[in-house]
């Protein structure tokens, strides 16, 4: 069992400056330990069943695995792949299906994981297997970003291998809405960006802003942090330099209250679409929701400018909020071989391709042309060459599953109650819990 303060700290510490880890930070050409060397690939697959688990269920997200399903299929006739997929965004069901799965010995061939501190709960139970060989037969960090592998990586063993790479804190705005409305630039900051929102509200559209379910709103939360924060305060949350109780958490908390005034009634139970879809339709001017939102816009038709625009969320330009998905070997996986294979093709050049350009995200490896890309991925992938890197809460960058849990139950009970003093306190508190 590794230390769960000082991984956390190691993962804050290089994340303040933009290379976020959760490990020792040791590359790949130094591998402390490689098993299952012997399960290397093999032309059309090792054979059997190949089950994978997702929470890609529905809409864009579901495309994108079908487009790796296809693939697999063509490369690795041998195998037989099997759709775990558990529908609910962000992983809302299918995190606890797993993790009730992984406990009773039962895992899938392979599961997605998110790079970083979500990464590191698996690696600290245990429950998954060090990939360098499926790494290094991809190309290793010549394809991949070191600040990734960094984040995948603990002493010198990889455990995962990247899919993509997901921006969180973009505003997806209906440009015909914001026209009606007369707002015709881009708020600099929060403030501004609610008066714009009062102009919608003016204009006949009487939801600015459209949220869903818990964890949509606690990555608008966190979007709300970085810009009140800034950058290093906002990595200072995770190492205890930053108090949750500090003057810059008690304005986001008072924010996003403020926010949230401009929103519709979410309940629980409803997944990101339910809020996309309202921009899509012109029944809300802004949704705040990570680039998976685009394949949405472009599933149904929508052309970027013309009815739809992105900008990074006001406060936060500059600023990549990021996750990324990867996927595992758990240990215990009844089919290693044919698990590999699937690794070996998600982290292929022709994979990472085929998935991104359906799922709005961007390619973890280097090597996959921006050419290749629509408009807003070229600019996705632009911008985390150049942008400062922060961690997302929402899709276990930045904190562990547990340190999430508390974060979602504090934002969901401030749903209800609106008191902002006691989101503070409940916070600080859970910073405490998982800090030690
Ligand atoms: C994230 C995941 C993304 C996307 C999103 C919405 O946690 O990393 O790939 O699926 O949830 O479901």
């Amino acid at each position: 069992m590794r230390n769960r303060f000082v991984a956390t700290v190691a993962v804050a510490a290089v994340a303040a400056l933009g290379l976020a880890a959760c490990g020792s930070g040791t590359t790949p050409e130094e591998p402390a330990a490689a098993p299952n060397t012997s399960l290397a690939t093999t032309a059309g697959g090792a054979g059997g069943e190949v089950g994978v688990f997702t929470w890609w269920a529905a809409g864009s997200e579901k495309e994108g695995l079908d487009a790796l399903e296809k693939l697999f299929k063509q490369k690795y006739p041998n195998n037989t792949f099997v759709n775990l997929a558990v529908a609910g965004g962000a992983g809302s069901n299918a995190k606890a299906k797993l993790a009730s799965d992984l406990q009773n010995n039962q895992p899938p061939d392979s599961f997605q994981g998110h790079a970083g501190a979500e990464l590191l709960d698996y690696i600290d139970a245990e429950q998954i297997e060090p990939v360098n060989d499926v790494i290094t037969a991809l190309g290793g960090d010549s394809v991949f970003p070191k600040n990734l592998l960094d984040r995948i990586t603990v002493d010198g063993s990889i455990y995962s291998v990247p899919s993509n790479i997901h921006r969180a804190n973009v505003v997806w705005a209906n440009t015909e809405v914001l026209k009606k409305a007369g707002v015709n630039a881009v708020p600099k900051d929060i403030a501004s960006w609610m008066a714009d929102m009062d102009k919608v509200k003016a204009a006949g559209v009487s939801t600015p802003l459209s949220v869903s379910g818990t964890w949509t709103q606690v990555q608008l939360f966190e979007t709300v942090l970085i810009a009140d924060l800034g950058v290093e305060k906002y990595n200072g949350l995770f190492d205890g330099k930053t108090a949750w109780d500090s003057a810059e958490v008690k304005q986001a908390a008072a924010d996003y209250k403020k926010l949230l005034t401009y929103t519709n009634t979410a309940s629980d139970g409803d997944d990101w679409p339910v809020a996309t879809d309202m921009v899509i339709a012109g029944k809300a001017a802004y949704n705040v929701m990570g680039d998976w939102a685009v394949a949405q816009f472009a599933a149904k038709g929508k052309k970027e400018q013309t009815d739809y625009q992105y900008f990074a969320v006001p406060g936060t330009d500059g600023v990549f909020d990021f996750l990324a998905d990867s996927f595992t070997l758990p240990k215990g996986a009844k089919n290693p071989g044919g698990a590999k294979d699937w690794l070996s093709l998600v982290g292929s050049a022709e994979g990472q391709k085929a998935f991104n350009l359906a799922k709005g995200s961007i390619p973890a490896r280097t090597d996959v042309p921006p050419t290749d890309f629509p408009p807003y991925q070229q600019s996705a992938m632009e911008a985390f060459k150049t942008n400062q890197i922060v961690s997302s809460i929402a899709h276990g960058a930045a904190v562990s599953l547990a340190w999430n849990a508390d974060i979602s139950q504090a934002i969901s009970k401030f749903y209800t109650t609106k008191d902002d003093a006691s989101l503070v306190a409940d916070l600080t508190a859970a910073a405490k819990k998982n800090l030690g």
